[in-house]
């Protein structure tokens, strides 16, 4: 046992998950949490993050919380320093909060790019560059960032999902070169077909929802607790020499040809 827990134990590591109210993020919080790290969950979600973190104390889990838009550059500086002060360290950083606006590609709203481009794509970025300065200043570091299926498969109507998700599952392989000297590592989780509010429309229709389902090799949909073996994994010393690596959590949805 002793074994196992100096592998993936989190204890005394600090991380800070943004899109954390609920979901895929408030998931990767609670496992981050129960593996023993202390933690930040940020959103746009102010008055769902209180109910949140009560719920977590309840169950006897001290989390931190953070209403911030990650689009706005003060709000990240500040949600960094904010993490760094809360935990102590933020050795861990997952980019989960995402957006998708689906839309007719032909007359795709250029105000739909943009915001996805920002909260999608850049915002990952800059969160990376302000958490890599002081994971680098003590050598150590994780960054986790949260593509889709959609980082190598087209999907209809929704080109600025598909672009910025392939661009994230890249950018991960280039920060995970820029950053790696200093001893910090950074690799990508896909999940495939998780239920959550972004996906209520698929979820919701029968059709759809069986499709989904069959269209993976376990027959089902993810569950966002599906995602915290993938999260302790690659946060902890169990991958201290896995970088740049993308890990699909999709139920066998990209192997699966008939
Ligand atoms: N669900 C899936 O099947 C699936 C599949 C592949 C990948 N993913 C990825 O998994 C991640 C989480 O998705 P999810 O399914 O858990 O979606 P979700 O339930 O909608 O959760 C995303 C959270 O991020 C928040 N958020 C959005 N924009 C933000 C911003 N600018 N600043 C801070 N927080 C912001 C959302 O708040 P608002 O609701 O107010 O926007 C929401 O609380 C995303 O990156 C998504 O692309 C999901």
């Amino acid at each position: 046992m002793k074994y196992l827990d100096s592998l993936f134990s989190l204890k005394g590591r600090g991380a800070l998950v943004t899109g954390a109210a609920r979901g895929n993020g408030l998931a990767i919080a609670e496992a981050l949490l129960k593996a023993g790290a202390a933690v930040v969950l940020a959103d746009v979600l102010a008055p769902e993050l209180g109910r949140v973190v009560a719920r977590l104390k309840r169950a006897g889990l001290k989390a931190h919380a953070r209403a911030a838009d990650v689009t706005n550059p003060d709000e990240r500086a500040e949600l960094v320093r904010f993490a760094e002060r809360a935990t102590g360290h933020v050795d861990i950083l997952v980019n989960n909060a995402g957006i998708t606006l689906p839309h007719a590609a032909m007359d795709y709203p250029e105000a739909h790019w943009e915001r996805t481009y920002q909260v999608n794509l850049k915002a990952p970025f800059e969160l990376s560059r302000l958490a890599a300065r002081a994971m680098a200043r003590r050598r150590r570091g994780v960054i986790l960032n949260i593509t889709s299926l959609n980082a190598e498969l087209a999907f209809p109507d929704n080109p600025a999902y598909m672009a910025c998700k392939g661009a994230l599952k890249q950018l991960t392989k280039s920060m995970a070169l820029d950053f790696g000297a200093r001893g910090i590592r950074v690799n990508s989780i896909g999940p495939g077909y998780f239920r959550t509010a972004m996906t209520n429309g698929s979820w919701g229709d029968p059709a759809r929802r069986a499709a989904r389902a069959a269209r993976t090799a376990l027959g089902r949909w993810g569950r966002p607790e599906d995602l915290a073996g993938a999260v302790i994994f690659l946060a902890s010393d169990a991958a201290s020499y896995v970088t740049g690596q993308d890990l699909y959590v999709d139920g066998g949805w990209l192997i699966k040809g008939l």
